[in-house]
């Protein structure tokens, strides 16, 4: 299904993937939604330590492998992350076989780095909670994540990963990274709608040949604070949708691809998982009348500031 984006270390990765965070997943509803997906012709699977529901990512993608025998494990690229807590060398090497295992195959795509923040973990690995309900914040690592990235590096040149990048960094962020990273990161995976276009970041890691990879590419459904704007009810993107004959999930993904980057729309519902990788072409005046919609706006809809206690963006305020 559609376009095929090249890393800079020239492995291959469908610009369509599959979401499969699930906030409120029922059991169950992960594995069916990646069976789905893979069905509906998904062949990039975007995944998270954190998400905690790898073992039913796992189990779809070996059922729709079993009942489609021309379909191999290597026809999918499959995305996996590590979280704050497990920063730490030894624990980098530790989430990626956690997730290896859980997801039924020997190697990922890609491993990203989750956020730019390291946060301290309690003896059983799970997170460490301060008395303000927040993350401990391991300071020395999230300042200079070099041993982290030393890590990823190991877990790739060990072909755990065929490709490494980060997720939820700012370009201040990519460019120390790049003064001691023995092995470029690929991707950086960031929040992408017309509420939060990111035009500079984008176009700064496509001039460090970082593919950026859009989650959130539908606007979430969540409203803008203050405003209750949302992307879905955007009367000027509806009427591009409405003029194309088409939904707007569909505009929105068609923009994210058109604009050169992979994007991850997520659903846990059958018929809009198949729309979704139903894609359209828009024309370039739909794509100036997404544009100017988003044009000045930068409204996040994922900020993690509260929970971790700490704002990856402090230009944004
Ligand atoms: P659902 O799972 O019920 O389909 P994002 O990828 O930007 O985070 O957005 C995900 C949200 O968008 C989910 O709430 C999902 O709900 C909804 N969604 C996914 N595809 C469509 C679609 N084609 N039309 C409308 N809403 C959609």
């Amino acid at each position: 299904t559609g376009t095929v984006l090249k890393l800079n270390n020239g492995v291959r990765m469908p610009a369509l993937g599959f979401g499969t965070f699930a906030s409120e997943g029922s059991k169950g509803e992960t594995h069916r939604a990646v069976v789905t997906a893979l069905n509906a012709g998904y062949r990039h699977l975007d995944c998270a330590w954190f998400y905690q529901n790898e073992s039913e990512v796992g189990s779809g993608m070996r059922e729709f492998l079993a009942s489609n025998p021309d379909a191999k494990r290597e026809d999918i690229f499959i995305v996996t992350k590590v979280w704050n807590h497990l920063h730490k060398p030894a624990d980098v090497e530790w989430s990626i076989r956690d997730s290896l295992k859980k997801l039924q195959t020997p190697y990922v795509d890609a491993f990203l780095i989750h956020w730019p923040i390291a946060a301290e973990s309690n003896e059983d690995r799970t997170v460490k909670i301060g008395f303000n309900g927040k993350y401990v914040i391991e300071n020395d690592l999230t300042e200079n994540p070099e041993p982290t990235w030393r890590a990823m590096e190991s877990t790739y040149s060990q072909g755990l990963a065929r490709s490494i990048g980060v997720s939820n960094w700012t370009a201040k962020g990519i460019e120390s990274l790049l003064k001691y990273a023995k092995v470029r990161p690929q991707i950086n995976q960031i929040e992408i709608h017309p509420f939060l276009p990111q035009n500079d970041l984008i176009k700064y890691c496509m001039s460090e040949d970082i593919i950026p990879v859009a989650y959130s590419p539908l606007g979430s459904q969540d409203q803008v604070p203050g405003t209750g704007e949302k992307v879905s009810t955007n009367t000027d993107l509806i009427a591009i949708a409405e003029k194309n004959g088409v939904q707007l999930a569909q505009v929105l993904i068609a923009w994210g691809l058109q604009r050169g980057y992979a994007v991850l729309p997520k659903s846990s519902n059958p018929s809009r998982i198949k729309t979704n990788a139903s894609l359209i072409a828009l024309s370039d005046e739909d794509i100036a009348a997404v544009n100017k919609v988003a044009e000045g706006r930068c409204s996040r809809f994922v900020n993690m500031k509260d929970t971790f206690g700490y704002n990856v963006w402090p230009e944004e305020a």
